[in-house]
């Protein structure tokens, strides 16, 4: 993707090694490109699946109980040196840890997901905005009373962004 105007992207030197990660597994979804995917997870009803390597599947024990979970997904496909993005739907460049591009220096994503059933490998979920395929890197419970903030503001986005495109 070429660099907009006022775009800031560094060389591939700034990503060092720390620390590794494994893939748990991968996300099935109905979008291919990634223009076919959604914004972000609430503006589709689509079913995903979220395929578990079976190493893993034991940790799964209890989600059943859960009506919502939190996916971390790691975006196989993002520039990893933007610092500085120009969104589509906004007005001016902003710093990318003030966004959830999918392009940043560890291109982790998370959606917060309705929980539809715990499958033999996985789990059957809505409201999820990545490509099919993407690497799986985690799964969380979603508790509404520490992760639920409705007080909590983006001030730029306030500003810039028309109703109808909510959520950078
Ligand atoms: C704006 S990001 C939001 C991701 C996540 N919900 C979050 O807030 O961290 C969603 C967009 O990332 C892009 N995308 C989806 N899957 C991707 C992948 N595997 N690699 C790179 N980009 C991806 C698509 O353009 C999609 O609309």
């Amino acid at each position: 993707m070429p660099v907009r105007p006022g775009e800031l992207e560094l060389d591939h030197d700034c990503l060092t090694q720390d620390a590794w990660l494994s893939f748990i597994g991968h996300i099935e979804t109905p979008f291919h490109t990634r223009a076919d995917c959604p914004r972000n997870g609430r503006k589709t009803t689509e079913v995903a699946y979220v395929r578990v390597k079976p190493d893993f599947l034991p940790a799964l024990k209890s989600l059943e109980t859960c009506s919502h979970v939190i996916i971390f997904y790691w975006m196989h496909e993002a520039i990893r040196t933007l610092v500085q993005q120009c969104p589509k739907f906004a007005q001016n460049s902003h710093g990318t840890f003030a966004l959830r591009s999918p392009n940043r220096p560890n291109p982790i994503a998370i959606s917060v997901v309705e929980l539809l059933e715990v499958l033999p490998d996985g789990l059957k979920i809505r409201y999820i905005d990545c490509l099919n395929g993407t690497p799986l890197l985690d799964i969380k419970p979603y508790f509404h009373q520490t992760d639920a903030i409705p007080t909590s503001e983006v001030g730029w986005h306030i500003s810039e962004v028309k109703e109808e495109d909510s959520t950078a």
